[in-house]
């Protein structure tokens, strides 16, 4: 038997790493760089000053606390807040905060792919707010959210914050939504969070910071594939470049190979070459305006019912009902 039959494509990583590089041009999947070490990544991005996504939905939640409250629980009617990647839960501990102290009667459902993740968030609620009422979810978003439809007495409000969105093309972003909004009732809510097109300078600084974390963040795509799948890339032989098209509104990541390069993947199985200057599409971070969203929403079957910004107009959550 050839060798490389004997490889098994057994994990979904292992499929896409296998696709990505062996076409052309070369890319890899953004979701794969959130492992141990990309989470604190990430968790540092967000603590960049050129970083402004976070900073910003903070500030608008905050501000538009009280609209929110009323919103979701129309008048203290009960109801599920159910987060989509609920990572940290920091922007959402605001909210959590100011509906306990209301006593709004709802029970906060944070789903999220890494339970590491859900046991970080409930240990920390269970200080920080006794009172709430959480049930966790581990699994991807449709799987849980399938088991979520079951309880269909209360209300469900949907939060899909920190412009996660934007890792999806218009094409994925509306199935995504779609999806979603086959899991809705006419009374459902579904809030979510959009970076908006600004300075091009602005968004490019946030994606190109000077002291390098962003294109460690990167990188870690090729430190993981090395690590899990026993490679050898030379991580330094590859440059962080970033691009930000003020038209379609969308910054990508790429890595570039600065000289030739030949690596082996041997769980894979698999050599790859790079020429000097070949690219690795690692991210997009979809920038949008109104009329963006208001076609994304057409698309999907879901209404825009209301919105929230900050003064400079950086960021907007919208939110959403079903469209009957
Ligand atoms: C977590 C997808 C919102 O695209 O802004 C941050 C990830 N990438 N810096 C984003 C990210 C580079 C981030 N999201």
């Amino acid at each position: 038997m050839h060798k490389q039959l004997a490889i098994s494509l057994d994990t979904p990583f292992k499929q896409e790493v296998f696709e990505g590089l062996t076409s052309y041009p070369k890319f890899l999947s953004s979701k794969y760089i959130y492992d141990k070490a990309g989470d604190k990544l990430f968790q540092d991005i967000m603590n960049m000053p050129e970083y402004y996504l976070t900073n910003t939905e903070y500030a608008i939640i905050e501000q538009h606390k009280i609209q929110l409250a009323h919103m979701f629980s129309r008048g203290n009617q009960p109801f599920h807040l159910i987060e989509m990647g609920a990572g940290d839960g920091k922007k959402t501990k605001i909210l959590l905060r100011h509906f306990t102290e209301q006593n709004l009667d709802f029970t906060f459902r944070p789903i999220d792919i890494s339970q590491n993740a859900l046991d970080q968030l409930q240990i920390n609620l269970k200080r920080e707010i006794p009172r709430l009422r959480t049930e966790p979810l581990q699994g991807n978003y449709f799987e849980t959210l399938r088991k979520l439809n079951f309880n269909t007495e209360e209300r469900k409000v949907i939060l899909f914050l920190g412009s996660n969105i934007g890792n999806l093309c218009h094409e994925e972003a509306i199935d995504f939504l779609s999806q979603i909004q086959e899991y809705m009732q006419p009374e459902d809510l579904l809030f979510i969070g959009f970076d908006q097109k600004k300075n091009p300078e602005t968004i490019l600084n946030a994606y190109n910071d000077e002291t390098g974390i962003t294109a460690k963040f990167n990188k870690n795509l090729l430190v993981r594939i090395n690590k899990e799948l026993d490679a050898n890339f030379n991580i330094d032989c590859f440059k962080h470049w970033e691009v930000y098209d003020p038209e379609t509104g969308t910054a990508k990541s790429y890595l570039v190979a600065k000289s030739p390069q030949k690596v082996f993947i041997q769980a894979l199985d698999l050599h790859i070459s790079f020429k000097a200057w070949e690219t690795i599409h690692t991210e997009i971070s979809q920038k949008y305006d109104d009329r963006t969203v208001q076609w994304l929403a057409e698309q999907s079957n879901l209404t825009v019912i209301d919105e929230y910004s900050d003064p400079k107009q950086f960021y907007k959550n919208y939110l959403f009902k079903k469209s009957y």
